[in-house]
């Protein structure tokens, strides 16, 4: 058995951090069960000081959590490392993140600190975090583009002062792998103490190379992978924990090394966090990408069927995509659904079934079988009762090329039914301004994007809408239907619902 590389997921601090991808404290609390349930040895939950909504999600993760090091990002700065304790000090296993920068640039155009400040901060800021808890992580920020003896300083002052992992990030996404396993290299020969501490990378994928250079750093050494869901994160992103976890586990043979994930669990966070910041993945994108196991031409079919691994290194099963298999329909009971999604990796409380079965009552009702993409579907959208404060009861739309198009909606808010006409030279857009009129609020669409969930005429349509609410940070909303505007009608109110909860 080969050394253990730990996996360090980043989805709800670098990832969450990023254009379009921001969450809600109900679905980080999903999201950090989902990371949980695929076994990552640390979730980074975010950054405390940054608002206190990303304070109290830290703390409500830590307090949920039970397997996995929970652990916040702080500046080195006593308010900020004293906001990261609070927010992760309940967590059954904690981790303060402190970092600094150490590049030329960073120091000198951004922190306005000479190089014996930062050596300094450094030694000041680890030993406080040190007070409160013993597992201290430091990264020096634009590693890749520091000095390199300067870096193996800045280490040894953070093994001094305490630190137990130190990260070596690639901010912008600037390095080859041969040049980031040579940093690697060049750190473990030139930095005392370093072998009492865990190596760390945090690739960014400004090059496309995130997942290469976090690969080449576990050959030269490295112990803990830095990586998010589906690559998300600042800019282009950071190395996707699916790619490196199936290039670690598919090649063993080459890298020797272990990590502890459930991998049949990274379809359903893949398609979790797709659903949750409604930012897609491309259909070639490894492992997670809806043509990653199809197999399109004839040759490569014919060898397929004769033997699986003519074309396939993997199986769709080892990352948990369901078979799409003909499972359910309008006579399925209950017992039967349950079951199902729980061979899915679904295991949904007595509320959310019950919300999840109505739908699925609702949807054989207009198609004839339910397949588990149906049902994904279904999932995905079954909200909390309670939590909703607007929902659909009717809509009728007239619309043609030769008319402007009109809708009439009619929405239940609370005990009250609120129905308004609106026109447009579209039907969704008439139908948006219908809504807008009864919420009375200034809704700005920002992002509309309408795909189809499942295949065959009676396909399950999912819309998702990027909407701003007097001026607020982007809320994502999510409709599935059979029908593609009550989609789109759905997926609004989802917005408009998701921002009142906040
Ligand atoms: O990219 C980066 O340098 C970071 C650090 C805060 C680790 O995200
Ligand atoms: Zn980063």
């Amino acid at each position: 058995m080969g050394r253990t590389i730990r996996i360090f997921d980043t989805t709800l601090r670098d990832g969450e951090q990023s254009p379009g991808c921001s969450m809600n404290l109900n679905e980080k609390l999903e999201v950090a069960r989902q990371l949980e349930a695929l076994k990552v040895d640390i979730i980074e939950a975010g950054f405390a000081i940054a608002s206190p909504g990303d304070a109290a999600a830290i703390s409500a993760i830590a307090d949920i959590i039970k397997d996995s090091t929970i652990c916040s990002l702080a500046r080195c700065a006593e308010k900020d490392i004293d906001a990261a304790w609070n927010a992760i000090k309940n967590a059954n296993s904690s981790r303060i993140h402190v970092f600094l920068a150490t590049s030329p640039l960073h120091m000198q155009y951004k922190l306005k600190m000479t190089p014996k400040q930062v050596l300094e901060s450094i030694a000041y800021n680890v030993a406080y975090a040190k007070k409160y808890c013993p597992d201290i992580e430091f990264s020096a920020e634009d590693a890749c583009r520091s000095d390199l003896d300067f870096l193996c300083r800045s280490f040894e002052t953070a093994i001094k002062a305490g630190a137990t992992t130190l990260n070596i990030p690639d901010t912008v996404g600037y390095m080859v792998p041969e040049e980031y396993a040579a940093r690697v290299r060049y750190i473990r020969e030139h930095t005392e103490g370093i072998e009492n501490v865990i190596l760390s990378c945090h690739c960014h994928n400004d090059l496309g190379m995130a997942v290469a250079n976090s690969l080449a750093g576990v050959e030269a050494g490295i112990g803990q992978i830095e990586c998010t869901i589906n690559g998300i994160g600042e800019r282009a992103g950071n190395a996707s924990m699916e790619e490196c976890v199936m290039a670690l586990n598919t090649r063993k043979n080459y890298f020797d090394v272990d990590c502890n994930i459930e991998t049949t669990q990274i379809y359903r966070a893949s398609r979790m966090i797709q659903t949750i910041t409604g930012v897609p993945v491309a259909p070639t994108k490894p492992i997670v990408g809806a043509n990653a196991f199809a197999h399109e031409s004839g040759i490569h079919q014919h060898g397929v069927l004769n033997n699986k691994e003519t074309y396939e290194i993997m199986t769709p099963e080892s990352v948990g995509i369901p078979k799409n298999a003909i499972v359910l329909g309008k006579h399925s009971g209950r017992h039967a659904f349950e079951d199902r999604l729980r061979e899915l990796g679904y295991t949904l409380d007595k509320e959310k079934l019950d919300k999840a079965f109505e739908k699925f009552k609702a949807l054989a009702d207009k198609k004839k079988t339910i397949k588990d993409r149906d049902l994904e579907a279904i999932i995905g959208v079954a909200p909390v009762s309670g939590t909703e404060r607007y929902s659909l009861v009717s809509f009728v739309i007239n619309s043609g090329n030769a008319i402007t198009s009109t809708a009439v909606i009619k929405v239940k808010k609370g005990d009250e039914t609120f129905e308004r006409v609106a026109a447009s030279s579209g039907p969704i857009e008439a139908a948006f301004k219908a809504i807008n009129k009864i919420v009375g609020r200034e809704i700005e669409l920002e992002d509309y994007s309408l795909k189809s969930m499942t295949d065959g005429d009676d396909a399950q349509a999912e819309a998702i809408v990027k909407i701003s609410i007097d001026g607020s940070e982007l809320v994502t909303g999510r409709g599935v239907s059979t029908d593609i505007v009550e989609a789109s009608i759905k997926s609004y109110i989802n917005g408009i619902n998701k921002f009142f909860m906040e």
